[in-house]
């Protein structure tokens, strides 16, 4: 089915000036750009959209992480564009993903206590509405 997903351009992709390079993957693929904003995170809207981390080793490295700079929040569309972002992005560890994947081409590990790992992706459809309707809540 034609449905959305939720993507986030890290602040440290953004801060690397890889916005336009993350874009460009998503529509070569044949994806459609839904909203495109660059955003400031807030303490609250990450402790929803991290939830499911709170109480993990890295949870509060990441929040300070995700608040350190403006992050590019992206709704795409298209059929079966949930999974098919988390497979343009790769492995979660950068040093993991494979070449050809966003993080593989792009990221790396710079010995820090969270895995800077230029982008996010919804991984099922519940926590695309979810987190959809927590970074474009007029969407
Ligand atoms: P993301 O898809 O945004 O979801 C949770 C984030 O936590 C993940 O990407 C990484 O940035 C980070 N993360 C996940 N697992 C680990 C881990 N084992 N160590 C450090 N950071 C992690």
């Amino acid at each position: 089915a034609v449905e959305r997903t939720l993507v986030l351009v890290k602040p440290d992709g953004v801060r690397r000036g890889l916005s336009g390079e993350v874009l460009r993957r998503i529509e070569a693929k044949g994806y459609t750009l839904v909203a495109v904003e660059l955003k400031q995170a807030t303490t609250e809207l990450l402790a929803a959209h991290y939830a499911e981390h709170e109480g993990k080793p890295f949870y509060q490295p990441l929040v300070d992480f995700m608040l350190s700079g403006p992050t590019l929040a992206v709704v795409a569309e298209g059929q079966g564009v949930i999974p098919g972002f988390r497979s343009l992005a790769g492995a979660t560890n950068p040093t993991e993903a494979a070449p050809g994947t966003i993080r593989g081409d792009l990221g790396r590990d710079w010995g820090l206590k969270v895995q800077q790992n230029l982008v996010h992706g919804s991984d099922s459809t519940e926590s695309a509405a979810r987190e959809i309707g927590l970074w474009f809540p007029g969407l």
